[in-house]
């Protein structure tokens, strides 16, 4: 039966995660999968998870099956997070939110819905994206194109490039949006040139998909949603998917949430109705645990307040980290200015090193990065910084 199967390549992002465990050096560094790691390397648990995890524990509740939409407070959660508190789309319940295995999963339901039950056929990735944006809509049945969004020669976005692709879209293409932190390039459009993506989006009547798998890790909770809440003003009905792996360090549950905005209660009833629908064909229904951890902390003030402050000090310490290697490089004499990781935003930096420098990194120093060049801010700390960037600039000497 499976002897013709030809065997499928490793993930370019979880398998080198994978190399790296493998690895028996004591002094290598994983800058591969994007996962937040303390000062001492470690993932951390959240104290405001680490109480939730406790009161759950004491609560000792049954294991029964949850919603086929999840957990109704993580839903309400994933929409105060996206729309702000008191907002038109969700005093109108004209949005409906889904919980999903993550934010992939909320991509693959949103590749689903737009394809089996809207009919969509055409999508449009950034170039670069985070490569499950292509392989998952390939897989849902789309026809994938891409629209240029990184200028290589000067390192800054190719907006003028990026418009213009965008404006040469068919209708009714599904245009996958980085909403902050783009992975991999670590570069945001600025307000105005998302009111003029979003005019175009209008103009050719294109459907977007807001990814914001990184939200708190740019400037803050608030500020991250900036792009989700133009979209909503502006009345126009498009997706969004959401994930917790990132800011409540629940990487390992899968718990996100896809929230598809609509023209009014109704449809948005509607919708819910199908995703559920595939959602149960695909799964049955999502994993209690972690969209319980997220709700209990979610839903006291107190334990709100720290995990806001525990995001704080993530993003506060992942920026004090593109300092610590910019200036590192500096003082290796890199013949490169790595300034430029120090403008990035979100957990990323894109290093312009080529796959040969990758791979040199790996084999000779331990160091894991992503073969396209990004590399994940948070892996690095005041322990590696210097290995890294003594690594970094000999494998740019020779
Ligand atoms: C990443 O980009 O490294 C993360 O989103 C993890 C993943 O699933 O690829």
């Amino acid at each position: 039966l499976f002897a013709e199967v030809a065997g499928a390549p490793e993930d370019p992002i979880l398998g080198v995660g994978q190399q790296y465990k493998a690895d028996p050096r004591a002094e290598k560094v994983n800058l591969s999968v994007g996962v937040y790691q303390t000062e001492e390397g470690k993932i951390p648990v959240l104290r405001a998870v680490r109480e939730a995890e406790t009161r759950l524990y004491n609560a000792a509740a049954p294991h029964g099956y949850g919603q086929i939409s999840g957990n109704p407070a993580l839903g309400a959660f994933v929409q105060e997070l996206l729309f702000g508190k008191d907002s038109e789309v969700v005093r109108s319940r004209r949005a409906c939110t889904v919980q999903s295995l993550g934010g992939t999963g909320a991509i693959k339901l949103a590749a689903d819905l737009l394809h089996f039950v809207v009919g969509k056929t055409k999508a449009a990735t950034s170039v670069p994206t985070w490569g499950n944006h292509n392989a998952i809509f390939k897989q849902a049945g789309f026809d994938v194109s891409h629209y240029q969004y990184y200028n290589k020669a000067d390192g800054t976005i190719a907006f003028e490039q990026l418009l213009a692709d965008l404006r040469a879209k068919e209708a009714g293409t599904v245009v996958i949006l980085h909403a902050c932190c783009h992975n991999p390039t670590g570069l945001d459009f600025t307000a105005d040139q998302w009111k003029e993506v979003l005019q175009i989006v209008i103009d050719r009547g294109l459907v977007p998909l807001l990814d914001i798998a990184y939200q708190g890790f740019d400037r803050g909770l608030e500020e991250d949603a900036f792009s989700i809440r133009l979209f909503a003003e502006s009345g126009i009905s498009f997706l969004v998917s959401s994930s917790f792996s990132k800011s409540f360090s629940l990487y390992g549950e899968r718990v996100g949430g896809l929230t598809v905005v609509c023209q009014n209660a109704d449809e948005a009833a509607r919708v819910l109705s199908q995703v559920k629908q595939m959602a149960r064909a695909n799964y049955s229904n999502p994993p209690n645990y972690g969209a319980s951890l997220v709700a209990t902390v979610a839903g006291d003030p107190v334990l709100r307040a720290q995990w806001e402050e525990e995001l704080g000090e993530m993003r506060a310490r992942i920026r004090s980290m593109r300092v610590a290697l910019k200036n590192a490089m500096d003082a290796e004499g890199s013949p490169r200015d790595f300034s430029f990781v120090t403008a990035q935003d979100g957990m990323f930096s894109f290093t312009g090193f080529t796959p040969e420098q990758v791979e040199r990194l790996k084999k000779e120093y331990g160091i894991y990065a992503v073969a396209n060049g990004r590399i994940c801010i948070a892996g690095l700390n005041n322990h590696n910084v210097q290995y890294v960037a003594k690594a970094f600039t000999a494998v740019q000497k020779n």
